[in-house]
């Protein structure tokens, strides 16, 4: 393996406490990385750095790790912009137009959503993601959720099965046969091509029960949990996830002190998705009281059509630091080390030594500068195996 030497690093984020400064963001000033293909080699002083095959001057920039999304919906066809526009106008979001973007996807061909989904993806990717998750659940038929899983599975290897998004239309007067049909034949069919399993578990789509009769016959079949919950109000979401030892609760928008401190006493991950309440119009979550409490918390951009049509983690990061009174470094942290634990990877979203060689540098000589300015810092993103999922999506 050739190795690579990046010098003259103003300010290194490494999140990894064994580094540098003893903080969670593992902090060095002037520093250097050793990359190989696969992995970060070497971390530490610039002045300490053994010799490898090449050697870069950063110029005094800041380099951080990659971001990690853990919470996109990027397979979708179609587009809600007018739903928007009526939430500026005082319509709350219900989660009903979701059925409208089910419609599209169902009419789109294959090859449309894996060029819209490559897309979005793109954009991510060069807004400094460098690890994705990618949902299903807007086509919710046992082949169209195939199909979803089959598009993702392109961009990444963090695939969730979201079979469970809502009920769709023509199961209307027959909730429990959908709740059958997801638990049954669509998981049987979907479980094989997913790492992970989803709900969304609010008012308007599914119950706490049928959510745990879903994800419980889910984890029979393999696969890790996850759970969009307290999103659209109060209720058991959060308390279902912990319960079940699930990887993530997602939204956490409102949130009790049981809530709170459920998650703080558990290794659930809560993501924050500062981009669907800054878009559709709710409270922002309760940052201060989850890190307050001691809650692992990341943040995500839960890119989709109706909430967040959002695709950039660097806006869900200023939204954090603006809106949800998280400190640049933990919105930082978050958005990187925290979508890892979310995902149950420790070898991303970190550059301690073994880590991943996804990396961001900036055109900054600190990380708080992702905060401070208004406007793109990133100079480049580099990875280990190129943008996710980057050599099978057509250009
Ligand atoms: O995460 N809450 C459920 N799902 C998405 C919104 C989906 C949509 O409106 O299309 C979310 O906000
Ligand atoms: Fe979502």
């Amino acid at each position: 393996m050739t190795t690579r030497l990046l010098y003259g690093i103003s300010e290194l984020t490494t999140n990894d406490p064994t580094v540098g400064d003893g903080s969670a963001m593992g902090r060095l000033t002037d520093a250097a990385l050793i990359l190989d293909e696969e992995a970060v080699v070497w971390v530490g002083p610039a002045e300490e750095a053994p010799a490898a095959d090449s050697a870069r001057d950063l110029g005094g920039r800041a380099v951080i790790p990659g971001f990690v999304d853990s919470h996109t919906h990027l397979v979708f066809a179609g587009e809600r912009s007018d739903e928007f526009e009526a939430r500026l106008a005082g319509r709350p979001y219900d989660g009903g137009g979701i059925g409208r973007t089910v419609a599209a996807t169902r009419a789109a061909s294959p090859e449309e959503l894996l060029v819209a989904a490559a897309g979005r993806q793109r954009l991510l990717a060069r807004g400094g993601v460098t690890t994705l998750e990618v949902k299903s659940g807007y086509e919710l038929t046992v082949e169209g959720e195939v199909r979803s899983l089959e598009v993702a599975a392109l961009l990444t290897e963090e695939v969730t099965f979201l079979g469970a998004h809502v009920v769709p239309a023509e199961f209307a007067q027959d909730r429990d046969a959908y709740v059958a049909l997801v638990a049954g034949e669509m998981l049987t069919a979907c479980a094989p091509r997913a790492r992970w399993a989803d709900v969304f578990c609010d008012t308007g789509a599914f119950s706490v029960d049928e959510a745990r009769t879903i994800l419980t016959a889910a984890r029979q079949h393999g696969l890790g949990l996850r759970l969009h919950g307290n999103q659209l109000g109060p209720g058991s979401g959060v308390a279902l996830a912990v319960e079940l030892q699930a990887a993530s609760v997602d939204h956490c928008t409102h949130l009790s002190d049981d809530d709170v401190a459920a998650l703080a006493g558990s290794a659930t991950v809560a993501t924050l998705l500062p981009g669907a309440e800054f878009f559709s119009g709710g409270p922002p979550p309760s940052a201060r009281r989850l890190l307050d409490a001691g809650a692992t918390v990341a943040l995500a951009t839960d890119c989709n059509p109706g909430t967040s049509y959002l695709t950039s983690m660097t806006t869900a990061l200023w939204l954090a630091v603006r809106e949800m009174q998280m400190t640049p470094d933990e919105a930082l942290w978050a958005a990187t080390a925290g979508g890892a634990r979310a995902l149950c990877r420790s070898d991303v979203g970190v550059l301690g030594v073994g880590a991943r060689a996804d990396l961001v540098i900036l055109d900054a000589p600190r990380a708080a500068h992702l905060a401070y300015r208004f406007g793109d810092v990133i100079e480049e993103v580099m990875t280990a195996h190129g943008p996710p999922g980057a050599s099978r999506v057509p250009a």
